[in-house]
């Protein structure tokens, strides 16, 4: 258990407000967590004993994700609710492809930004910026963006585990269009997804827990998540359960839980580009 004491927090944390953020590094076994964290995600644990496997599950297509576009002459990315920093991170894996890759990772949480500064300090090709992806238009024009970012060559726009946090008043295919129309042909969308399609009791009772976090969950069907990539060819395999999107990038365990249960991960990922 981390000491709380420890852990650097903004002045405008309320750290009795459980955090998506530090939920989902409590899953990973971060050490950025409080005690109202630990005792919101004990409860997502007893709903759904899977989580950490799902979440180590979905850095695993991230570290994939990456390692394929970075294949396809990807050198920008824009990771938009990327989280607290944990081991693989966006960064890590672009440069280490590619020395002279550029990264921007963007972040609502402040506990999350403020540890990807630290983290960021001696990386020059990467920066985090504070703000709401739900704001394309601010996040864009932010100085941050067109020092790092060329938009109009390709960039890929990485949204992993965190559109499933937009309700539909939120508008999530429009929020998701206007980074599309922003970046130039060749870009890249990722993208993976929580659903109901496979377990709808266990998600409802999810989605219920997490109306006490900061951020409220609102898992979609397959239907949904496809047209999240309106204006986007999906890359082969398409939209898949988390663990069939090209296992053989793996460097690590693309399926945690064995056995190829796609129910258990309740989850779909994909990859378009953009004509
Ligand atoms: C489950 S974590 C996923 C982190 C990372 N993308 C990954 O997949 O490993 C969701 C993240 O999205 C962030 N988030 C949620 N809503 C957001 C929003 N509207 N704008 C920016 N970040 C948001 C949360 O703060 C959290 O860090």
């Amino acid at each position: 258990m981390p000491d709380d004491h420890a852990i650097e927090v903004p002045d405008e944390v309320d750290i009795e407000r459980p955090s998506a953020a530090r939920m989902y590094d409590y899953y990973l076994g971060g050490s950025c967590h409080f005690a109202a964290d630990r005792t919101l995600a004990a409860e997502i644990l007893r709903a759904w004993p899977d989580m950490p496997a799902i979440a180590r599950a979905n850095r695993d297509f991230l570290h994939r994700a990456v390692r394929y576009l970075s294949g396809q002459g990807v050198d920008q990315f824009l990771d938009l609710g990327a989280g607290i920093p944990t081991a693989g991170n966006t960064h890590d894996i672009a440069l280490s492809l590619n020395p002279d890759a550029r990264i921007v990772y963007v972040d609502v949480d402040p506990v999350a930004v403020a540890h990807s500064t630290v983290i960021l300090q001696d990386v020059p090709n990467a920066t985090v910026v504070h703000a709401d992806l739900r704001e394309p238009a601010s996040i864009l024009t932010r100085s941050e963006v067109p020092s790092f970012l060329d938009l109009s060559r390709p960039v890929g726009v990485i949204m992993l585990a965190v559109l499933h946090f937009l309700t539909e008043e939120d508008d999530a295919p429009g929020v998701v269009a206007a980074y599309r129309e922003a970046t130039g042909p060749g870009s890249f969308l990722v993208v993976s997804h929580g659903t109901l399609d496979y377990m709808p009791a266990q998600a409802r009772q999810a989605e219920g827990v997490y109306q006490r976090a900061s951020h409220r969950l609102n898992f979609r069907s397959r239907a949904q998540v496809l047209g999240l990539f309106d204006g986007y060819e999906l890359e082969p395999p398409g939209l898949v359960d988390i663990i069939h999107w090209r296992p053989e990038l793996s460097a690590d365990e693309p399926d945690p839980l064995g056995g190829g249960d796609v129910a258990r991960y309740s989850g779909y990922v994909a990859v378009g580009r953009k004509a």
